[in-house]
């Protein structure tokens, strides 16, 4: 094996478990004393539409499907220890996602003990189990085609012998180590793990066996951790329920208050904006029977990462990460984007952002630009806004007399990206934007100057300025009717 590969010999590592598996419980497991961890099945179908984004804001790598969904995300702290579980029944797709995250994860393994019908029907899963000409296939194409370790994780079949069989058949194929569930195919996590077939594995290969399926009545804490690996005869053990319950199962120091474990779990979560579905549904199976209890009912009724850290009585911690996450978008959109109009395609961008700050309350630009349409007998102006799901931002487009205006920065909501389209068109068209101080502002003494040297009369500028003082009266975006007399703004450049 070369320096720097990961080994799966003496490891403890947090099992592949849907929904669980995620950044956020894979980061807390690598701090409590996992080795390894396993990402949660992904599927190749969906893997292989991905495309790969580099996360700056939150410094993770992203792949992320065509409809904006994040299907993995990862971080340089787990890189070295992060095997990434893929569900697939097809060697030629197999290859495509490994290939795809090879650069970003640790090893690459085939869950093969599944036996979920949405994974057996397309042949994935346990369902591998009885073709292995095809396991043999799928494991063969990724060892010789990427660099990284390969594994896989089988559940155990009928017999000793054919168990046996199986595992020294996969251990030709050349991968680097095969985790075993202890159950046959057709067992429930309820039903006692068959040690003794973990062990015929064990016994019968070279490379590491990883023994599973313990939780339930063997490994309550890490001190029975060596338990399991002598009642196995393997040299590595994989824990699914027993980390998914309480993640500090992997301190050697002994278990940790679930309430701290829940707490660290959140900001993970909070840190990493993990989809606040998957963090409620994580902090759910913590309080297994406590689900029921005030807590848990707060944490089943949140809808947001904001309501569980309430829940918590985390809104410090989740404020404070917002504003740092704020800080770096700024910093990273300021460092990239000119502060002047760009076409893109037919759409004029600018970088502007709303700060709602350097308005008068109940003053916004968009009841400028609603008014200003008025006024030009245009149709409303129509805003049409994305949501991009790396960070949850969003972006709005204004279109106005057929021309369309977009903010190149993305807002924290949909009310702020539509503020900040309405800023790009106000800007670009030269009209007011109610801004304080706007009249002080380069840009107003800008048209200022230019309507000067182009002959524009002191009627014009206070007509301008009664605009102003006229939308100010508003209170809502309700139509102003205002006697102002109005032209045209200069031509977009
Ligand atoms: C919530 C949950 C999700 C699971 N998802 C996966 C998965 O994505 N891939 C997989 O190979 N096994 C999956 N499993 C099975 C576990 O990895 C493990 O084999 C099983 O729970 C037995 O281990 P344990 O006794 O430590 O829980 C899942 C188990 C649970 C409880």
């Amino acid at each position: 094996m070369s320096a720097g590969r990961l080994s799966f010999s003496n490891i403890t590592a947090l099992a592949p478990m849907v929904r669980v598996g995620t950044l956020p419980m894979r980061l807390l497991a690598l701090d409590y004393g996992a080795d390894v961890v396993y990402c949660e099945e992904l599927i190749d179908i969906k893997m292989a539409q991905c495309q790969r984004v580099v996360n700056e804001v939150l410094q993770t790598v992203d792949f992320v499907a065509p409809d904006e969904r994040v299907m993995f995300r990862t971080c340089e702290r787990e890189k070295d220890r992060v095997v990434f579980q893929m569900g697939t029944a097809d060697p030629d797709r197999a290859l495509i996602v490994a290939r795809l995250v090879e650069k970003d994860v640790a090893a690459v393994d085939v869950n093969m003990g599944c036996p979920k019908e949405y994974s057996t029907k397309g042949g994935m899963g346990a369902a591998l189990l009885s073709d292995p000409d095809k396991i043999e296939a799928i494991l063969r194409k990724l060892v010789a085609g990427v660099s990284i370790p390969v594994t896989c994780k089988i559940r155990i079949l009928p017999s000793l012998e054919e168990t046996v069989s199986l595992v020294r058949r996969i251990e030709r194929t050349g991968v680097t180590a095969v985790a075993v569930h202890g159950r046959f195919k057709d067992e429930r996590p309820r039903h006692p793990v068959h040690c003794d077939y973990i062990q015929a594995a064990a016994q019968a290969v070279s490379i590491p066996v990883i023994a599973n399926g313990g939780s339930l009545d063997l490994v309550k804490t890490n001190a029975d951790v060596d338990e399991f690996k002598k009642a196995t005869g393997a040299s590595s053990v994989m824990l699914a329920r027993a980390a998914m319950w309480n993640a500090s199962v992997f301190n050697s120091g002994g278990p940790l208050p679930l309430e701290r474990v829940m707490e660290e779990y959140l900001k993970y979560a909070i840190r990493y904006e993990n989809h606040a579905f998957n963090t409620k549904y994580c902090l759910c199976q913590m309080l297994r029977d406590k689900v029921e209890s005030p807590l848990g009912k707060q944490v089943q009724a949140a809808q947001t990462n904001a309501e569980i850290s309430d829940a918590y009585g985390l809104q410090a911690f989740y404020q404070l990460t917002q504003e740092q996450l704020q800080a770096r978008r700024d910093a990273l959109q300021s460092s990239s984007q000119p502060d002047r109009p760009v076409l893109d395609g037919d759409v004029t961008t600018m970088a502007v952002r709303f700060e709602r700050r350097e308005y008068p309350p109940q003053i916004t630009p968009k009841m400028f630009l609603l008014e200003w349409s008025r006024r030009e007998k245009l149709e409303q102006p129509l805003y049409e806004t994305v949501q991009r799901s790396q960070d949850r931002a969003f972006q709005s487009t204004v279109t106005v007399a057929d021309k369309s205006y977009r903010p190149s920065l993305w807002e924290k909501s949909k009310k702020f990206a539509e503020q900040a389209a309405a800023i790009v068109c106000l800007r670009v068209l030269g009209i007011p934007e109610g801004r304080i101080g706007e009249e002080d502002s380069g840009l107003v003494c800008k048209r200022k100057r230019e309507g000067k040297a182009n002959g524009a009369t002191t009627e014009e500028e206070s007509s301008k300025k009664r605009h102003v003082a006229e939308i100010r009266q508003e209170t809502s975006e309700s139509p102003v009717v205002a006697n102002g007399d109005h032209r045209k703004p200069p031509e977009q450049p």
